[in-house]
């Protein structure tokens, strides 16, 4: 389709080079990736006990390989009493039995990398779960013994030390502190967890956690993983003598205020990341980390990406953007310019399993001034959500997360364009910020609800047909199916298909750069050389497009009738053009 004779030309200026996408076999592959990350819990269900595992995610493969990602991240799937969705780790060199055996996860690499994905694991480096043999050892042991200084063990403080070590408090709402009976019965010394009472934090500075995180890393990399995500990779060093924090905070983020915060954010991270990338860099074939850093900064995010560092990083800053033209615009230009300074690549990410689904989000009104809130209980009320603009949003919001330059997180379900489940009933609720937060945050279960993947009820074929999956599942994903989208031009689905296959094979998309082309105001243009415009509508009004242009994929019917050749982009539309055939 060719865009009409009309009016304005918003294409002139330079357009600069990107290297494009290229051979998905290229040792650096995993700058231009779409790494797709896989809730295993939620994924799918091979054995009909309500929880996905293993063997759902092999009998889907399938389904990756037709949306066209080029990894997936799968999150935790080690033994764990799941006090935290599996980020509570019982045991880093095993596989949980409720997700299957060692023997079914070397089938899974092995598959994976036949259909052509490559597999990323997750670490969870900053904590390990209280049955963690290390965790049960200290508990038994004696305070100042080798067993306890694998954590973070002080006396409480006051009178016979009843009061916690610090003001520290959890992410997950209360105390950070938790005091141990020690084996006679009396109360002893108290430990630190930044998350979950069962999450006790690990002490980076003994040398023996250090080693044995570098042979977890080693242990997976011999079984054909191609790389982990690092949990809460800015928050492993705490400052000496565990300092008040002094003020109540909330959340992960490390706040922009502060630069010598306690617990966030710490230098002394990147001498672990500099280690762990020996290790990486020790495999013939590449290894690669993605960090999970909830950082100030796009500035403080490229310390993690330096050369001898981790490879890549969420970038927060972009999930965290309005739908506003001009604040994306900041955020993209910030990105870029940051990480090219340390050569990294940009990536992008709207959704995951911690946020609430972007398709909610979009259908909010929008922050006017700072960043945008991702959980529920920040958001505006669920009476202002518009589900059919968020989705209309959505759609516009993943052409242009895919056009821009480096590599882009898919959450699962985005390219179902599913929306936060927020009316789950109480006694459903297992994210431990229901229970810590005293009932006042419901927490992250509403964008953690099992896949729709066909039929008209649930289970939606995530399990065989008695399966009860683990959250309830809306009655409205019977219009969300995989099956109910794959044969709809229209759907969710076939717009990340299409996206996906361009991206794959058009020489512009991926790495490199962009150049901002004239646009009106509330409207995002840009290029990529060669060839290749996106055009994102923000603003209230339909804007024209550059006169015979190309379309190369559109998130929605353009308008300005037949007569105009459809030379209009709607509100909150984008569009893909070919602009290597441009008039003039
Ligand atoms: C970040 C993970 O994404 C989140 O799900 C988890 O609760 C915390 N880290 C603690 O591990
Ligand atoms: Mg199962």
């Amino acid at each position: 389709m060719r865009t009409g004779e009309s009016t304005s030309t918003t294409m002139s200026g330079p357009v600069s080079s990107g290297t494009g996408n290229g051979d998905p076999q290229r040792a650096d592959w995993w700058r231009s990736a779409v790494v797709y990350q896989l809730y295993i819990r939620s994924f799918a269900d091979g054995d009909g006990d309500g929880i996905g595992d293993i063997t759902g995610i092999r009998a889907h493969l399938g389904h990756l390989r037709d949306l066209g990602v080029d990894a997936v991240w799968i999150n935790p799937w080690y033994p764990s009493p799941m006090a935290d969705g599996g980020y509570d780790v019982a045991d880093y060199r095993a596989v949980e039995p409720v997700f299957g055996t060692a023997a079914d996860a070397a089938l899974l690499v092995d598959e994976a990398h036949a259909t052509g994905l490559r597999v990323l694991l997750d670490i969870v480096p900053n904590h390990t779960s209280d049955r963690h043999s290390w965790f049960v050892e200290a508990l038994a042991a004696e305070p100042g013994s080798p067993a306890r200084a694998r954590y973070v063990f002080r006396p409480g403080r006051g009178a016979g030390g009843a009061q916690a070590p610090n003001d520290w408090r959890s992410v997950f709402g209360g105390p950070a502190w938790t005091r141990v009976t020690d084996p006679d019965g009396t109360p002893g010394e108290w430990y630190l967890h930044l998350f979950d009472v069962a999450q006790p934090d690990l002490d980076w500075t003994n040398p023996e956690v250090v080693a044995e995180f570098e042979s977890i890393l080693r242990f997976w990399f011999d079984r054909g993983v191609d790389g982990f995500r690092i949990d809460v990779a800015h928050g492993l060093v705490k400052a000496d003598g565990l300092p008040d924090l002094g003020v109540e905070e909330k959340g992960l983020l490390s706040p922009a205020d502060r630069d010598d915060h306690p617990f966030w954010d710490r230098d002394g991270v990147h001498d672990i990341y500099r280690g762990w990338r020996k290790v990486a860099d020790s495999y013939p074939e590449r290894r690669v980390f993605v960090a999970e850093a909830w950082v100030s900064s796009s500035h403080r995010l490229a310390r993690y990406v330096r050369p001898d560092e981790l490879h890549s990083a969420f970038n927060f800053h972009y999930l965290n953007t309005p739908w506003d033209a001009a604040a994306l615009r900041r955020v993209v230009d910030r990105t870029i310019a940051t990480l090219a300074a340390v050569d990294a690549p940009p990536t992008w990410v709207m959704s995951n399993h911690d946020v609430v689904r972007h398709v909610s989000r979009l259908g909010r009104p929008q922050a006017v001034d700072g960043p945008a809130p991702y959980s529920l209980a920040d958001l505006p009320p669920v009476e202002t959500l518009d589900l059919e603009l968020g989705t209309r949003r959505a759609r516009a919001a993943a052409l242009l997360m895919f056009a821009l330059p480096g590599g882009a997180y898919v959450y699962q379900g985005d390219e179902l364009g599913l929306w936060e489940v927020e009316d789950l009933p109480d006694r459903s609720l297992q994210d431990p910020t229901w229970e810590r937060s005293g009932h006042t945050d419901r927490g992250r279960d509403g964008c953690r609800v099992p896949l729709p993947w066909s039929g008209t009820a649930s289970p939606f074929g995530f399990g065989p047909a008695a399966t009860e999956p683990w959250l309830p599942q809306p009655a409205g994903f019977a219009d969300v199916t995989v099956a109910a989208q794959e044969g709809d031009p229209s759907s969710m689905l076939s717009l990340y298909r299409s996206a996906l296959a361009l991206r794959r094979t058009h020489p512009a998309l991926g790495d490199g750069t962009l150049t901002w082309l004239p646009s009106a105001p509330g409207v995002l243009a840009f290029a990529r050389d060669p060839g290749f415009t996106c055009v994102v509508n923000l603003s209230a009004y339909p804007v024209a497009l550059p006169a015979g242009a190309d379309v190369l994929l559109a998130g929605g019917p353009l308008a300005g009738g037949p007569l105009a050749g459809g030379s209009e982009l709607p509100p909150d539309t984008a569009v893909w053009l070919a602009t290597d055939t441009l008039d003039g």
